[in-house]
């Protein structure tokens, strides 16, 4: 086919700049003061897309200023130990993100003199950072002319492209991806760049989008022709699953037994009580279960006890009903190859650790159970 004869679904130029124009004015006015948005500093804008990432920004704001002025500088980062970098992260979820900024910080300061890295390669390299947050730091912090593509734009793109199919299939992406490329300009792809995601978060939402107070609505192909119901096209349901776990609080001599949980576990890095999926509901099949997993999973034999409380909770597409027991030690020695992950605490010293969300709650009814009785 001759190549003219092609539709290409990209916007001429004349419509490029009319959209720059009216959305760089709109996000003059009416952009959200955001403590990274006052710096152009590499590492605090890093560090917010990282936290932004599956998080909403009123929950990030607090967060993003405590880390700081915890470890102001990636060298500050780089040389914490990794409990206290989870346990300022704690509450914000998805650990994994924490562990790995670590780790590219201790890679910056070995492989880069500990100054953050100016080119995008380089900065895929590092752990946590793929395409888009590459894109948001270069932009941003170094104004390189950088497409970024996340869960607002996504939304904000199909729109304005009047895209019909998945999003995120291979054709879907790459569309989105030439889009968020081919509408920056040559200089400002930051400015750029924060005013698409704060169109798509403030008025382009994913239900019942603001199109009355949107810059750009002439030049929206969705909104004239009413579509925004369809686009993006919605995804699959989530199909939850129940599952029943035991967290057990193991107490010895006024101190309660955790674990470090170990790579490629969920929540890697994060101490837990002992905890595992629990298949039998009372009496003896209860008490051997329990006393069974307590033991494969910490080397320690124990007395079981009462069934303290139940706390539900949700990881990924999983809706977990924890039933929290209250057991005594009765014997068994930590292992050379276990001590380093495990972990005697008195209650008063829970808060020194990092927790999951249920996990701390479980630590934090722990203070009010009193002493059992040895
Ligand atoms: N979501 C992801 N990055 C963002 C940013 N820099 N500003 C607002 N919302 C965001």
């Amino acid at each position: 086919m001759p190549k003219a004869l092609v539709h290409d679904p990209l916007p001429d130029r004349r419509w490029r700049q009319s959209f720059r124009r009216k959305l760089l004015a709109w996000f003059n006015r009416h952009q959200r003061d955001l403590p990274w948005r006052r710096s152009q500093d590499p590492y605090r804008i890093w560090l917010s897309e990282i936290m932004l990432q599956q998080t909403q920004v009123a929950t990030v704001t607090a967060y993003y200023q405590r880390f700081l002025s915890r470890f102001p500088t990636i060298s500050a980062l780089a040389g914490a130990e990794e409990t206290d970098v989870l346990r300022q992260w704690e509450g914000l979820g998805y650990y994994r993100r924490a562990r790995q900024l670590h780790a590219a910080a201790k890679r910056i300061v070995a492989e880069h003199g500990g100054r953050f890295p100016r080119d995008l390669h380089m900065m895929e390299k590092l752990p946590g950072i793929g395409r888009y947050t590459a894109g948001a730091i270069a932009s941003i912090a170094f104004d390189v002319r950088a497409p970024i593509l996340e869960a607002n734009t996504v939304r904000l793109h199909s729109r304005l492209l009047g895209f019909r199919g998945d999003p995120t299939s291979v054709p879907g992406q790459r569309l989105l991806w030439r889009f968020a490329e081919a509408i920056l300009p040559k200089r400002g792809s930051g400015d750029l760049n924060q005013a698409l995601m704060e169109l798509g978060s403030l008025i382009c939402t994913p239900r019942a989008p603001c199109c009355e107070a949107c810059p750009v609505r002439s030049l929206c192909p969705t909104q004239i022709g009413g579509w925004q119901d369809v686009i993006p096209a919605p995804k699959r349901k989530t199909k939850f699953e129940n599952v029943r776990e035991a967290a057990v609080v193991v107490r010895r001599s006024g101190k309660v037994l955790l674990r470090k949980r170990s790579d490629g576990e969920r929540w890697a890095g994060l101490w837990d009580f002992v905890r595992f999926p629990l298949c039998a509901l009372r009496g003896d099949d209860l008490t051997r279960e329990l006393s069974q997993k307590v033991y494969e999973q910490v080397g320690v034999k124990i007395q079981p006890g009462q069934l303290r409380t139940t706390i539900q909770h949700a990881v990924t597409r999983f809706r977990i009903t924890l039933e929290c027991f209250e057991c005594a030690y009765l014997s068994g020695a930590t292992t050379a190859s276990r001590r380093a992950s495990m972990a005697w605490v008195t209650p008063c010293r829970l808060g020194e650790y990092p927790l999951s969300a249920s996990g701390r709650k479980l630590a934090v009814l722990i203070a009010s159970w009193g002493v059992l009785e040895e």
